[in-house]
C-alpha cells in the first residue's frame, strides 16, 4: 500500500514524509476547484488548478472512475502528483440513477427533468457522493470517499451550480444552493471526502513552497 519510510532517531521513531511541491487539481469545473481550495486551506494544502477533460470509464463504481481519471491526469501532466474528484447524486427511488452518470443526466434532462421524473414520487431520498483520487507517484493511488444523505426537492430552490438547487441534506431544510458556499462547504460530501484526503496527506506527505 503506502510507501511509508520510517527511520529511527535515538529511541524515537520518525516517520519520513514524502515531499510534494505542486499538487494539481484537475477538473474542467471551476466551482469544484473553488470549493476544494477552501476545504483544503485549513490543512495548509495548496492546489494548482489544471483545466483538463479526463478519461471517464463506464463503471458503476465511482471510486474506480475517480482512480482511472487520476491515472489519466498523472500521465497527461508529466508525472506530477494529481488530485481528481468524481461526484454524483444517487437517487433511491431510481436504484441509484443518475449516480456515475450525473454529468450526462444534467446535460440531457437537466434539473427540470429530475423535478418532472420525481413528480408524485414519495420516496425522495438520495445520496450525494464524492470520490477523491490522489496519485502522488507512478506506483500509488489512494481513494477517499465522502457521502451526504438527503432528499430531492420538489422544485428548484436557490441558484448555485449543478445539482445544488435540488439537493436538501438530511437534518436541514434548505438546499445546498440556499446554504451558499460557506454553509455547503461546512457539511458537504466534498468536504467529507477532501478532509479524509487532507488528514492522510498531512500524515504521510508535506508541501514546501518556493
Ligand atoms: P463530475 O464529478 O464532474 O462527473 O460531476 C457529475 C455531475 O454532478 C456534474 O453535472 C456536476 O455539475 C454535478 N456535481 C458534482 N458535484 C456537485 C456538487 O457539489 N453540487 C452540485 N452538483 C455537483
Amino acid at each position: 500500500m503506502m510507501n511509508q519510510g520510517a527511520s529511527a532517531v535515538g529511541n524515537k521513531k520518525r516517520t519520513v514524509k514524502h515531499l510534494i511541491r505542486k499538487l494539481y487539481f484537475v477538473t474542467t469545473n471551476r466551482n469544484k476547484f473553488r470549493e476544494v481550495q477552501e476545504i483544503l486551506k485549513p490543512f495548509g494544502i495548496r492546489i494548482t488548478h489544471k483545466n483538463q477533460d479526463l478519461l471517464e470509464i463506464q463503471s458503476r463504481n465511482i471510486d474506480l472512475v475517480a482512480q482511472v481519471k487520476a491515472r489519466d491526469a498523472y500521465s497527461r501532466f508529466m508525472m506530477n502528483p494529481v488530485l481528481v474528484d468524481d461526484s454524483g447524486v444517487f437517487i433511491d427511488a431510481f436504484s441509484g440513477f443518475p449516480g456515475v452518470n450525473s454529468a450526462y443526466a444534467y446535460k440531457t434532462i437537466g434539473l427540470d427533468g429530475f423535478i418532472r421524473l420525481m413528480k408524485g414520487v414519495r420516496d425522495r431520498r438520495a445520496v450525494f457522493v464524492t470520490s477523491v483520487a490522489f496519485k502522488p507517484d507512478s506506483t500509488h493511488d489512494f481513494v477517499f470517499r465522502g457521502e451526504v444523505h438527503g432528499a430531492i426537492a420538489k422544485r428548484l430552490v436557490g441558484t448555485r451550480w449543478g445539482y445544488d438547487p435540488i439537493f436538501i441534506p438530511k437534518g436541514h431544510s434548505k438546499t445546498y444552493a440556499e446554504m451558499g458556499a460557506v454553509g455547503k462547504n461546512a457539511i458537504s460530501h466534498r468536504k467529507k471526502a477532501f478532509e479524509a484526503f487532507a488528514r492522510f496527506f498531512n500524515e504521510h506527505y508535506c508541501q514546501r513552497f518556493k
